[in-house]
């Protein structure tokens, strides 16, 4: 059995930031039913090609576990299955741009009507307010949410994030959301009205920014490296380069082999519990002791001297040297890891967080598996389907279409190549 086993999702997002909540809840167990454009699909089975001919990795890597029906929604008979997916599913699920769904005639209120227990989940760029209506993809919501401006050097301009938080991270919110809202129609027997917004999910994830934004008022922020070196702040957070969020002084620095091999480095944290620790691993016992050097507040000061000198001791060992010898002193450091290497990691396979997955066109690909892990409810990673694979089966087994009624929808045009 698997946690959401009897749920039926009609899954009518794209792109990025809705497929990924239906992802998870298809790995949770429920039955999640892909809307696609006849001919067309969702635009990322063309994006990003590998293997011409194939659906691309983009689109793969998003929509396991899924089934597609091809179904023009603005079409009438188009219209008329969509009435019955509504009454057959718990929740809707949409990225549209805003108004989208409106315009092909399933507002909120038409959709209660035809199933008053179903749950609406949508993700929009912005919140109601000025920007409401505005086209929103990642890296507007990383800029629009905090996250840009706080991200990189401060001597250089703003950077955006290679996770993508605005749209795998609104994804994850709008999840939460939505078994939720499961929960509670447990009870009320009511559906409600889900939205997760891409600029709110990326302020969420950015909430210590917004902490150190008020802290500005008592003071400097005196546990960022520009307070040591200093530099006076403005008004606004700034850029911390790799300064921990924590508060713990942290930074990037070089390991053995950093001249050729560009990951070469690991992230070195200066925790103050193990002060000591890190004075005996790096061969300076007497800064334990020394004035200037014996708590945090004194080193503040002294941040670009003392990460100086950790890096000539990192300098001589590899990444995941300096992570054997730092982790039985408990002294927080993180190999910066390429792609390459994660995908290697056979440990990480055995977890199930990395997945082989054949599929019939494309070979088998790596894929990242589900990252949540439930102990009653194993997760088994199925390839994504092919454009409208299973719209003669939802049609016909979830709809109860069959004889004329079946034939006539497929020669309406509505549902695309059914058969
Ligand atoms: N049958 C018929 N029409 C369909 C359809 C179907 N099965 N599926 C989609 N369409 C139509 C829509 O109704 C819409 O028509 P309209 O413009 O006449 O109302 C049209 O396809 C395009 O949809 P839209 O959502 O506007 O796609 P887009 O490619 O122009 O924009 C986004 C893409 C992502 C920018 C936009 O959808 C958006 O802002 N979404 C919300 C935020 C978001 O999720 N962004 C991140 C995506 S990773």
């Amino acid at each position: 059995m698997k946690a959401l086993d009897g749920i039926k999702i009609l899954d009518f997002t794209h792109v990025q930031s809705g497929p990924t909540c239906t992802q998870l809840l298809a790995w949770f167990g429920a039955d999640v039913i892909k809307v696609e454009r006849p001919g067309v699909g969702d635009a990322t089975r063309k994006q990003l090609v590998d293997v011409p001919g194939a659906d691309s990795l983009y689109f793969t890597m998003l929509n396991h576990n899924k089934r597609s029906i091809e179904l023009n929604s603005k079409n009438p008979v188009g219209k008329e299955v969509l009435i019955r997916l509504i009454k057959e599913c718990d929740v809707l699920v949409e990225n549209f741009a805003p108004g989208a769904l409106d315009r092909m005639g399933f507002s909120w209120e038409n959709i209660q009507k035809i199933n008053p227990r179903i749950i609406l989940a949508s993700i929009k760029g912005f919140g109601p307010g000025k920007y409401q209506d505005c086209k929103v993809y990642e890296n507007v919501a990383q800029c629009a949410g905090g996250s840009a401006s706080t991200t990189g050097f401060r001597d250089g301009p703003p950077l955006v994030t290679g996770a993508q938080i605005g749209d795998s991270g609104t994804g994850l919110h709008l999840c939460l959301g939505i078994v939720t809202a499961l929960f509670q129609r447990e009870k009320t027997g009511r559906g409600q009205k889900v939205t997760a917004a891409m600029q709110d999910s990326v302020l969420n994830l950015a909430r210590v920014k917004m902490r150190d934004q008020q802290r500005l008022a008592a003071g400097p922020l005196t546990e960022y490296s520009q307070f040591g070196e200093g530099i006076p702040f403005g008004e606004a957070v700034p850029r911390a380069g790799n300064d921990s969020g924590g508060g713990q002084p942290g930074r990037i620095l070089k390991c053995k082999g950093w001249e050729t091999d560009p990951n070469a480095y690991t992230y070195f944290i200066t925790q103050a519990a193990v002060w000591e620790k890190v004075c005996d691993v790096i061969g300076e016992p007497e800064w334990k002791t020394k004035p200037g050097y014996a708590t945090p507040k004194e080193r503040l000061d002294k941040l670009n001297e003392i990460f100086a000198r950790i890096e000539q001791w990192t300098m001589t060992k590899t990444k995941l040297e300096v992570m054997e010898i730092c982790n039985p002193h408990d002294i927080p450091v993180g190999p910066i890891l390429s792609m390459k290497e994660i995908a290697e990691d056979e440990g990480l396979y055995a977890t199930g967080t990395l997945v082989r997955v054949p599929h019939p066109t494309r070979g088998e690909y790596i894929s990242v598996g589900c990252p949540i892990k439930l102990s009653d409810c194993e997760v088994e990673v199925t390839r994504s389907p092919l454009l409208g694979e299973h719209t003669h089966e939802i049609l016909s087994s979830v709809l109860g279409y069959s004889g004329k009624e079946l034939d006539d929808v497929i020669a309406s045009g509505a549902v695309g190549e059914a058969r």
